[in-house]
């Protein structure tokens, strides 16, 4: 059979070319030209080998359709299907949308592959047809995590193949409702040039089996590299086309695993799914407010958070050293939370209340290996690294407490959402004081909330309350 040709375009301004150059002579970025194989048009001609179409004009003139009122549109609710995993469900937005195609990302040995294992045999077990293809590891190694998971894993089909074509035709034939791709960057197209995992191979591979998925209904779940910086290597370009990105977190070390979407056209994305990896797969963890929480000792340096995750409140430990140093300038390491916000945070502090940081390193870690990116943790850092400068343990006369609220940059306290809810799951864990923003007083707080609630207008009134309570308590009316 004769190759088809390929042709390639940039990425950046859409410039044609038959050979490969390493500048786009349209627009002069480097690196920005992609392989794409040219298709027949849809009445058969053979599309030019740029990829473009003739530019003859079609034969006959199309015709108009009338647009439809939204009101009227059916959205089509169908079932989804579970995974047998409330967590992965919940930041599914409710389990796979049949015809949708999910992208998972994730480093090296984070449990990808075990997580997706687990989610096709419990739909196997359902009544459920599922598929698992492995382009990375032989069908034995599959097995042997299997094995590991127990008997309803060794039930789901496995093809083990690199090969578009042949993945392609076994989809058609064996028709699965869910099936996993892991990894997309191992299957590649005999119609492209490009090695496997390259950018056009990539969005080839992506491309047909997105087209595989909606026309089949199938729940197509593609497992993706993640580089050395974080980012979803190649399959970047996919984040566009495909329905749902979810990304797999943790450190390799610890066992905790947090699955969150990045985006999601069924659901929110500010979910998020906890896990911990043990010796039998990944076990979901349903009260991770307890797991974070355990080893939390109200030393100087500590403070608890009450965070949100989506819908969910979570408490978490918020640690912070500050130790003198002579390097120019002091290093800022933050480990769990972004890097800006911690400059922002110390900025304010500065301004604001605690001693002078300028010939100290700060180091802020969120224990567990959890990454906190809600603004309401903002008072937490502060409190944390004001206690640790002061070497004064943050509690309410010798019990538990914690705080929340987003910090302004003239020092005051902004309003953040969900108040109550945070001060339930507080009061749930034994804590005794929530130093909380003004703002969120104004909210209606059950009557154990505002027991707990420290209502404080200003940063420098928080750590007057949090710390030697020298402006003592006041809680809210
Ligand atoms: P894996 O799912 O292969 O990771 P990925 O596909 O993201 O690269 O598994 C990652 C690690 O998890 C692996 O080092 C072994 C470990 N593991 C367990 O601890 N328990 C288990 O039950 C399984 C299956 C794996
Ligand atoms: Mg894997």
């Amino acid at each position: 059979m004769a190759k088809t040709a390929t042709s390639f375009a940039c990425t950046s301004c859409g410039q044609a070319s038959f050979r490969w150059m390493g500048r786009c002579p349209g627009c002069g970025e480097w690196n920005t030209l992609v392989e794409q194989a040219a298709r027949p048009l849809a009445d058969g001609r053979p599309a030019r080998r740029d990829g473009r179409a003739t530019g003859r004009r079609p034969s006959r003139p199309a015709e108009a359709r009338k647009p439809v009122v939204l009101a009227e549109v059916d959205s089509g609710e169908v079932a989804r299907l579970r995974t047998g995993s409330d967590e992965l469900d919940r930041v599914l937005g409710g389990g796979l949308v049949p015809g949708s195609v999910v992208l998972i990302g994730g480093s090296p040995g984070i449990g990808k592959s075990t997580l997706m294992s687990a989610a096709l045999a419990s739909i196997q077990a359902g009544g459920g047809r599922a598929l698992y293809v492995s382009g990375e590891e032989s069908a034995a190694q599959v097995r042997l995590r299997a094995d590991r998971l127990g008997p309803h894993a060794l039930a789901v089909p496995v093809l083990a193949e690199t090969s578009l074509e042949v993945v392609l035709a076994s989809l058609a034939h064996e028709r699965p409702q869910a099936c996993v791709i892991d990894s997309v960057q191992t299957l590649w197209s005999s119609d492209l040039t490009g090695a496997p995992g390259s950018v056009g191979q990539v969005q080839e591979v992506a491309g047909a089996l997105e087209r595989f998925a909606r026309e089949h209904g199938c729940a197509m779940i593609l497992v993706g590299h993640v580089t050395k910086e974080g980012t979803l290597a190649g399959p970047r370009v996919l984040e566009h086309a495909v329905d749902c990105v979810l990304q797999f977190e943790g450190e390799r070390e610890r066992s905790f695993r947090t699955l969150r979407a990045l985006k999601n056209r069924f659901g929110s994305t500010n979910e998020i799914g906890v896990f911990e990896m043990r010796a039998g797969g990944l076990d979901e963890v349903a009260d991770p407010s307890d797991r974070f929480l355990r080893d939390a000792e109200p030393v100087a340096g500590s403070c608890v958070l009450c965070a949100m995750e989506g819908t969910r409140p979570l408490l978490v430990e918020v640690q912070a050293l500050v130790a003198p140093t002579d390097v120019v300038p002091p290093r800022r390491v933050p480990n769990g939370i972004d890097r800006n916000r911690l400059s922002m945070i110390l900025a304010v502090l500065a301004r604001h209340g605690a001693p002078a940081l300028g010939s100290a390193d700060v180091f802020v870690n969120v224990a567990g290996g959890v990454r906190i990116e809600e603004p309401g943790a903002d008072l937490a850092i502060a409190m944390a690294v004001a206690s640790a400068a002061r070497n004064e343990p943050l509690t309410a006369g010798g019990s538990p407490s914690g705080c929340f609220g987003e910090i302004g940059l003239t020092g005051e306290l902004r309003y953040v959402a969900h108040a109550d809810r945070r001060l339930e799951e507080a009061s749930r864990f034994g804590l005794e004081q929530i130093v909380l923003p003004a703002r969120c007083a104004d909210d209606e707080l059950s009557p154990a909330g505002r027991d707990l609630a420290v209502p404080v207008p200003t940063l420098a009134k928080a750590l007057d309350a949090a710390l030697g309570g020298r402006a003592g308590r006041s809680r809210a009316a």
